[in-house]
């Protein structure tokens, strides 16, 4: 998919992307929340042995278990099911309404449906799943499991409705700030539209070599495919600060004097700047994808013998997200023609590449790189600039 900063889908991937991970964030206060209700439920109906939360994701038409409490058919932070694999979610998202079990074993479902297999292996005998809603939109399903056959009966679950309105509140006002977020990123989109900051086949080119060294780069520092994907897709944000360079230096024809290159080299402090306000807007502190973001836009001009700036990092103190992303981005800087130099071609740019290895630049990244010498061609070739 084309990674320029002017493309519609990159940004929507992009805040999808960061809401799932920043959801995760804010499910602990939901966990706290539902908590405090459990404790009323559980007051009023001792019957209910068990409650589940699974949270929906409208995209992906998963869901995921958030919270139970005690023990869980779904482990809490399990990775999200399709709903295709647990038919009582599935219906219950399709009408709307509650399901309710009352004789779990007896249910010729419970052959086929996992969730409801569980429950009975585990000594349940009556369920009730709830969808909770706001406005309309599914946020995801509750879910009440009792070892008495019989237990959801008409008034117990109306009454048991009423409170399931209750969760949705929570859940929605947790859901709130991320929706924030991602108005904020596509806000963030208008701007670099607006500054035409890089051209769009340079972002699509360097993410691609970015993201063929994190593969490559992946099992060997131990990290999932998580960072693989992330990484592809925070790669083209390294010089969003640039959005803060006067036009006069960003597009100067000729050498910068050392007081413009000062200037340009504040895009960098400028971006961190931006990311830190995010975070701190959105209460993001923690998350993965962000400290990825930060690290690859604050380090990406580090260099491993610590020539680079603005930090002087050195070898391993350099993140490795933002030494994947320095390659990447030097790599394909050779590549293309600048007043002062020629295009250099890929092969004389993978060279160069060789040569910096272990010196400026991290040697196993470059290694990852080399070794996927035909792809990295292909690359460039296919995301040429028209010249
Ligand atoms: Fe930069
Ligand atoms: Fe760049």
């Amino acid at each position: 998919m084309a990674q320029s900063l002017c493309n519609e889908d990159y940004w929507t991937e992009l805040a999808a992307t960061v809401s799932r991970q920043a959801s995760s964030l804010h499910i602990d206060s939901v966990r706290h929340k539902l908590a405090d209700l459990r404790q009323r439920i559980e007051a009023r109906h001792p019957h209910v042995d068990r409650i589940e939360f699974a949270l929906y994701d409208p995209g992906m038409h998963t869901a995921r278990n958030v919270f139970a409490s005690q023990g869980s058919v779904l482990a809490p932070d399990a990775t999200s099911r399709p709903l295709s694999q647990w038919p009582m979610f599935e219906r219950v998202a399709r009408s709307r309404h509650p399901m309710v079990v009352n004789d779990i074993p007896g249910r010729r479902e419970a052959a086929d449906d996992p969730h409801l297999a569980l429950l009975s292996v585990q000594g349940f005998r009556a369920c009730l799943c709830i969808p909770i809603e706001q406005d309309g939109r599914l946020l995801g399903f509750l879910l009440l499991d009792s070892r008495t056959a019989g237990s959801f009966l008409p008034d117990v679950i109306d009454e048991l409705l009423l409170l399931s309105h209750l969760i949705g509140v929570v859940v929605r006002q947790e859901l709130a700030s991320v929706e924030m977020l991602v108005g904020s990123l596509r806000l963030a989109r208008q701007f670099a539209h607006l500054r035409d900051i890089e051209t769009g086949s340079h972002l699509d080119r360097m993410s691609s070599y970015a993201h063929v060294i994190a593969r490559e780069m992946a099992v060997k520092a131990g990290r999932g495919d998580d960072f693989v994907e992330l990484l592809r897709l925070f790669a083209p944000l390294h010089d969003i600060g640039k959005v803060g360079v006067p036009d006069g230096i960003l597009h100067k024809p000729g050498a910068l004097t050392p007081e413009e290159r000062e200037v340009m080299n504040a895009h960098v402090p400028l971006g961190v700047e931006m990311a830190d306000r995010l975070v701190r807007d959105f209460d993001l502190q923690g998350l993965q994808s962000v400290t990825l973001m930060r690290n690859v836009i604050a380090h990406h001009h580090e260099l491993m013998d610590g020539s680079g700036y603005p930090g002087h990092l050195t070898g391993t103190q350099i993140p490795l997200e933002s030494r994947i992303v320095a390659i990447a981005d030097i790599l394909d800087a050779l590549t293309c023609k600048r007043s002062y130099k020629r295009a250099w071609t890929i092969g004389e740019a993978l060279d160069e590449m060789d040569s910096l290895s272990g010196s400026k630049l991290d040697g196993d990244c470059v290694a990852a790189l080399l070794a996927c010498r035909a792809e990295v061609e292909d690359i460039h070739q296919s995301l040429h600039e028209p010249a």
